[in-house]
């Protein structure tokens, strides 16, 4: 497969189009950003460590029956992956209080919610991603009821598999963000999974082994990406 012209940068990767219209490739890179723009580093490994994450991740979620956007590695920094139409609407689901909820909440960090939680954000780097539900997403035209109710059952679906997958390495999968896209007519999982779209705490200490290392000034970001790699079995090699 030949790499194209580039498609689009976003803050962390870089797409491009191939020599096949419904396959595109993407280029993990180093850089990190965080508070929408506004905190920016890179950090030399991370594009590796994210594209090899994000395999495993979405191989283990393909195993389990979840359609994903993955077809394979092409080198240590970049993935092909089926051309998707994205539905500009992020699934949040959170096992764990963290972040935004307890912002916009005033709930403490840390409490567990049972049953999970699942939020919806319309994609809107200008809006800073609202918050959104299904109704402002049907009657706005960014989905479908039908694919609405699909994505949630497919966000719950990753919860079930990822939080066990966590759990065998120690490690509690506090709360994440996908994306979906249509691919002839079928709904995927898009984007990435890699601890900078999550949160991954040492089940023992809740020591915090995702991006909020980053957001937080804790240092230490990729050694601890590498850590929750080398607890799952993610091979870096
Ligand atoms: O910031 P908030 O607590 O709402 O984020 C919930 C989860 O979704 C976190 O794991 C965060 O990293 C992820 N997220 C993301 N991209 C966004 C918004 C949230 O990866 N644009």
């Amino acid at each position: 497969m030949k790499k194209r012209q580039e498609l689009y940068a976003g803050k962390a990767k870089s797409v491009y189009y191939t020599d096949d219209p419904d396959r595109l490739i993407l280029q993990f890179r180093d850089d990190t950003s965080a508070f929408d723009g506004r905190k920016k580093e890179a950090l030399s490994r991370k594009g590796m460590v994210n594209n090899k994450f994000n395999a495993f991740i979405m191989g283990k979620l393909e195993e389990a029956g979840v359609g994903t956007h993955f077809d394979g590695l092409v080198s240590d920094t970049e993935c092909v992956v089926k051309k998707l139409e994205m539905i500009p609407v992020e699934c949040v689901i959170r096992n764990i209080a963290a972040g935004g909820l307890c912002k916009r909440l005033g709930i403490e960090e840390g409490r567990e919610l049972d049953p999970p939680t699942f939020e919806l954000f319309l994609k809107n780097d200008e809006l800073h991603d609202p918050m959104i539900n299904e109704s402002l997403a049907e009657t706005l035209g960014f989905a479908t009821p039908e694919q609405l109710a699909r994505m949630k059952v497919l966000t719950y679906q990753v919860n079930d598999v990822l939080k066990a997958l966590f759990a065998a390495g120690g490690i509690l999968l506090v709360d994440y963000k996908l994306e979906f896209g249509l691919f002839k007519d079928e709904i995927l999982l898009g984007d990435e999974f890699s601890p900078d779209g999550c949160r991954l705490w040492d089940a023992k200490t809740r020591e915090k082994f995702d991006k909020d290392r980053f957001r937080q000034g804790l240092g230490g970001v990729i050694e601890a990406y590498e850590e929750v790699g080398r607890r799952i079995g993610v091979s870096f090699d």
